[in-house]
């Protein structure tokens, strides 16, 4: 059974394929038009997606050395995202799966990246709490099955992911500033500085203070010393990423304790960071956790975990029709 999977919800263009369950192939086109910009133009995406679209699918079919006429699904990220982004993606999916006569399988892009944990082992057992944490989205989530799964918490405004890249931002770090920060964060130190934790009942999160307490900090320093960032950059950055950790860890252990759920993963593109992975797993360790981990390649944006997705839809049969459409944004 061969699945070819389709990912085009923000900034990277990415076909993958499935077969028999494992990952034959995932090509990612990243797209750096927006790097200039300091962040993703929809405009420019959605005509990056129509650009890179049929090469990264054709490369994921060689890749897999499988033909589209071995094809038995095509699968495709409904949303959420940017409308004009998912649009490419999703008509493209359409004209392949009409164009062959197979069945369309319309996937939750948030709910992929918690199936991206079933691309390779070891697999969290169910139930498990998936902490999903993006460039749009910050989620604890109790994952009860492969398709069945509720939001515990999630931010009432700014995104993780948003907060790392506009701190970036501040420090003159071009887009996406995420890996920026972490890169520096190696080498510096977490407690030269400290900010205040946000106040935020139960296990909802607020990014959007943290950011500005940043801004007013930096423009504190820089008042007193104009050369304070390029001076402290390592210091300031592992500084950063010490308080954005700390407040997701905090409701991570809030959510353990209240469901008494021991199972953690961790999903979505700021798992790749760093100092998050390192501070779970000495988490993990002290209150007896299993934590899983994505490899770094399916933590970022990718089809593979839309292929796996889909493949637990095509099990049951969940297809979608020709009407379907994108949707910007979408519930579980
Ligand atoms: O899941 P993803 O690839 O796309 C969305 O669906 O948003 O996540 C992208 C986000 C960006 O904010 C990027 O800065 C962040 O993930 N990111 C990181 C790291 N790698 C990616 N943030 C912190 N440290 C990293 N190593
Ligand atoms: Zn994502």
């Amino acid at each position: 059974m061969n699945i070819l999977a389709i990912e085009s919800s923000c900034d990277e263009t990415s076909a993958a394929v499935l077969s028999n369950g494992k990952i034959r192939s995932n090509v990612v086109a990243t797209q750096l038009i927006h790097t200039q910009y300091g962040g993703v133009v929809p405009e420019l995406a959605s005509r990056a997606h129509q650009q890179h679209i049929l090469p990264v699918v054709e490369k994921a079919l060689n890749d897999a050395k499988v033909t589209k006429n071995d094809l038995d699904a095509i699968a495709f990220t409904k949303g959420p995202g940017l409308l004009g982004a998912l649009l490419v993606g999703t008509s493209f999916a359409k004209s392949m799966a009409l164009g062959l006569d197979i069945p369309l399988i319309e996937i939750n892009h948030m709910q992929a990246h918690v199936l991206a944990h079933f691309i390779e082992d070891p697999k969290p057992q169910f139930p498990f709490l998936c902490l999903t944490v993006s460039g749009g989205h910050t989620q604890i989530i109790r994952v009860t099955s492969p398709l069945e799964m509720e939001i515990l918490g999630e931010t009432k405004d700014d995104a993780v992911g948003e907060a790392f890249d506009k701190t970036a931002k501040l420090l003159d770090l071009p887009y996406p500033g995420g890996p920026l920060i972490d890169k520096y964060a190696k080498e510096g130190n977490p407690v030269a500085y400290t900010f205040p934790l946000p106040e935020m009942p139960g296990l909802d999160f607020s990014f959007s203070g943290i950011k500005t307490s940043f801004m007013y900090f930096l423009q504190k320093q820089v008042r007193q010393n104009p050369d304070f960032i390029a001076e402290n950059i390592k210091d300031i950055c592992a500084s950063i990423q010490h308080t954005l950790v700390n407040i997701l860890l905090l409701k991570l252990k809030k959510a353990s304790k209240e469901t008494g759920i021991k199972e953690i993963a961790i999903a979505g593109g700021v798992s790749a960071n760093s100092g998050l992975r390192k501070s779970l797993i000495e988490l993990g360790e002290k209150l007896a956790w299993k934590v899983y981990i994505p490899e770094f390649e399916y933590c970022t944006d990718n089809a593979a975990m839309i292929a796996m997705a889909a493949e637990y839809k095509y099990l049951i049969n969940d297809f979608c029709d020709q009407t379907v459409s994108p949707a910007a944004r979408m519930e579980f």
